[in-house]
C-alpha cells in the first residue's frame, strides 16, 4: 500500500474518529472520552496531511514552510489556551471562526488566481469550480467580519444593543439576491471584478447580519457562526479537493446549525428571525421606563433571612463566574444544608457565557449534581420557595421578559425568581446585564439589592451564618 493511500485511509478513521467525538460531547459523562476521540482524530488527520502535501511537493520549502506554520500556529494556540479564563471562552471562540473564515477567502482567491488549480479543468468542472470559488469566498467573508463583529460584542469592545439601520433587512435581502445574481455570472464568465464585488459584498453582510443582533440572541449567534465557520472549511474543502475538510466541515456546520435551531427553541427565538440579524425584531419600547426605587440589604440581614429559611434556590448568572464566587456558594449551600434546609441551585440554559458556563462552575466546587436543576424542572417550585439568592445574574431573571412584549428579551424563558418570599441580588451596581435591558426585578418588594463582589459577600455571609449557628449551639 503506497503512502498515498495509507494517508486517505487514514482520512476516513479521522473522520469517524470526529463523529465518535460528536457523540461523545452530548453528555456530561462521556464529555472527555469525546475530547479525546477529537484529539486523536486531529493528530492522524495531522499526519496524513503532511504525507499528502510532501507527496505534492517533496521540495525542503514546502516541509520547512509547513513545519513553521504548524509550529507557529500551535505555540500561539497553547498560549491563548493557558491563559484563557473560561469567562472569555465564547470571545475567543469567535476570533478562531474569524480565522477560518479568513482561511476560505484566501483559499478561494487562490483558487481563483492560481492556474494549476483550473488549469485542466474543462466544460462543466470548469463551472463547477468557479461555483466552488465564488461561495466558499462568500461564506468565508460572511464568517470572517460576522465573527469579528460576534468577538468585538462578547468582549466588550462594542455596544452588545442591536444596530438598527433604516431598511436593514432590505439590505441583507438585496446583498443575498446580488449574490446569487453574481454566482450565475460568474459560472458563465468569471470576471476577477465579481469575485472583488462579492468578497466586499459578503464581508459587508458579515458585519452587518451580527452588528443587528442584540446581546440576548448572542449565544445563538455564536453558534451560528460555528455553523458557518464550518460550511466554509467544507468549501474549502473541496477546492483543495480534501475529502476530511469536507466531512469535518459538513460535521461542525450542521451540528452547529442543528445547536442553533434548539438554543432557539430554547430561548423562544425564531430561527429565520436570527440568522436574518433580528428579521423582524423593532427596537424595544421599555427603555425609560421608571421603575422606582430599590431596597438594599446589608450582610447581617441577609444572614438573619436565610437562619429563618427552611428553602432556598440560588439563581447563578455570568457574575459568579466573573467573581468565582462558585466556591463559597458551594460552602454556604453545604452550611445550610448541615442546618437542614432545602438548598437547590436553578440554572438558565443561557446564563453566563456559555452553554453549561453554570454546571460546569458548580461542578468545579463540588456541588452535587442532584441539587443542580434545569429552568424547566424548577421554574413552577419559586412561589413555594423562602429566600432566592441571585448571584451575578440579571437578564435570566428579568421579569419583563415574561411580561413586557415589548422587551428586547420578550418571550425568552426566565427563572421566576419573583415568585419566592424574598429575593436577594447579588451584584455591585444597578447596571444592566448583557441584553443592556433594566431590570425591573430589583425595583419589586420582595428583593433587596446586596451590593458588592459576589465571593466577597457569600463569603460575608457564610461567616454571618455561621456565627449565628455556633451561638446558637
Ligand atoms: P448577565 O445578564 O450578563 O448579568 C450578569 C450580572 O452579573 C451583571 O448585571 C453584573 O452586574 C453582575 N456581576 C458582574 N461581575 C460581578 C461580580 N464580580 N460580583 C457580583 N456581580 C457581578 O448574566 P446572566 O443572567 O448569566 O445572563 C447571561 C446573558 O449573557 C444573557 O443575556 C445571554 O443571552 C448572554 N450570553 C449568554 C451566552 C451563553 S451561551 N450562555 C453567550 C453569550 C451571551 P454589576 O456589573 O452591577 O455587578
Amino acid at each position: 500500500m503506497s503512502l498515498v493511500t495509507a494517508a486517505n485511509a487514514a482520512y476516513l478513521v479521522a473522520a469517524l474518529l470526529f463523529i465518535l467525538s460528536l457523540a461523545g460531547l452530548s453528555k456530561h459523562e462521556t464529555a472527555r472520552r469525546g475530547l479525546s476521540f477529537g484529539i486523536f482524530g486531529m493528530g492522524i488527520a495531522l499526519i496524513a496531511t503532511v504525507v499528502l502535501v510532501l507527496d505534492h511537493q517533496p521540495a525542503p520549502i514546502g516541509i520547512i514552510l509547513m513545519v513553521v506554520a504548524v509550529g507557529v500556529g500551535a505555540g500561539i494556540g497553547l498560549m491563548r489556551a493557558r491563559s484563557v479564563q473560561m469567562t472569555e471562552m465564547p470571545e475567543l471562540i469567535a476570533l478562531l471562526h474569524s480565522f477560518v473564515g479568513l482561511a476560505a477567502v484566501l483559499v478561494g482567491w487562490n483558487g481563483y488566481l492560481d492556474p494549476e488549480l483550473h488549469g485542466e479543468l474543462e466544460g462543466s468542472l470548469l463551472g463547477i469550480h468557479y461555483a466552488e470559488v465564488f461561495i466558499g469566498v462568500f461564506i468565508g467573508a460572511v464568517t470572517l467580519t460576522g465573527s469579528i463583529v460576534a468577538y468585538l460584542k462578547l468582549s466588550a469592545k462594542m455596544k452588545s444593543a442591536p444596530l438598527v439601520l433604516p431598511g436593514k433587512n432590505l439590505i441583507n435581502v438585496a446583498i443575498l439576491v446580488a449574490f446569487v445574481v453574481l454566482t450565475v455570472w460568474f459560472i458563465i464568465s468569471p470576471a476577477l471584478w465579481m469575485l472583488v464585488v462579492v468578497t466586499i459584498l459578503a464581508l459587508v453582510l458579515g458585519w452587518h447580519l451580527v452588528a443587528s443582533i442584540g446581546g440576548g440572541d448572542m449565544p445563538v449567534v455564536v453558534s451560528m457562526l460555528n455553523s458557518y465557520s464550518g460550511w466554509a472549511a467544507a468549501a474549502t474543502g473541496f477546492l483543495l479537493g480534501n475529502d476530511l475538510l469536507i466531512v469535518t466541515g459538513a460535521l461542525v456546520g450542521s451540528s452547529g446549525a442543528y445547536l442553533s435551531y434548539i438554543m432557539c427553541k430554547a430561548m423562544n427565538r425564531s430561527f429565520i428571525s436570527v440568522i436574518m440579524g433580528g428579521f423582524g425584531i423593532e427596537a424595544s419600547s421599555g427603555e425609560g421606563k421608571d421603575h422606582g426605587e430599590h431596597t438594599e440589604i446589608d450582610v447581617d440581614a441577609a444572614a438573619e433571612i436565610l437562619a429563618n429559611a427552611s428553602s432556598v434556590i440560588i439563581a447563578p448568572g455570568y457574575g459568579m463566574a466573573v467573581a468565582q464566587a462558585q466556591y463559597p456558594v458551594a460552602d454556604l449551600t453545604q452550611t445550610l444544608r448541615d442546618r437542614g434546609v432545602d438548598v437547590r441551585f436553578a440554572v438558565h440554559p443561557v446564563a453566563g457565557r456559555l452553554p453549561g458556563h453554570m454546571n460546569v462552575l458548580l461542578a468545579e466546587a463540588k456541588v452535587p449534581y442532584d441539587i443542580v436543576l434545569e429552568l424547566d424542572e424548577i421554574n413552577d417550585d419559586f412561589a413555594d420557595t423562602d429566600v432566592v439568592l441571585v448571584i451575578g445574574a440579571n437578564d435570566t431573571v428579568n421579569p419583563d421578559a415574561a411580561e413586557d412584549p415589548g422587551s428586547p428579551i420578550a418571550g425568552m424563558p426566565v427563572l421566576h425568581v419573583w415568585e419566592a418570599e424574598n429575593v436577594i441580588v447579588f451584584k455591585r451596581s444597578m447596571a444592566a446585564g448583557y441584553a443592556g435591558v433594566q431590570n425591573p426585578l430589583f425595583f419589586r418588594a420582595n428583593s433587596d439589592m446586596l451590593f458588592g463582589d459576589a465571593k466577597d459577600r457569600v463569603g460575608e455571609i457564610l461567616t454571618a451564618v455561621r456565627e449565628r449557628q455556633g451561638a446558637n449551639a
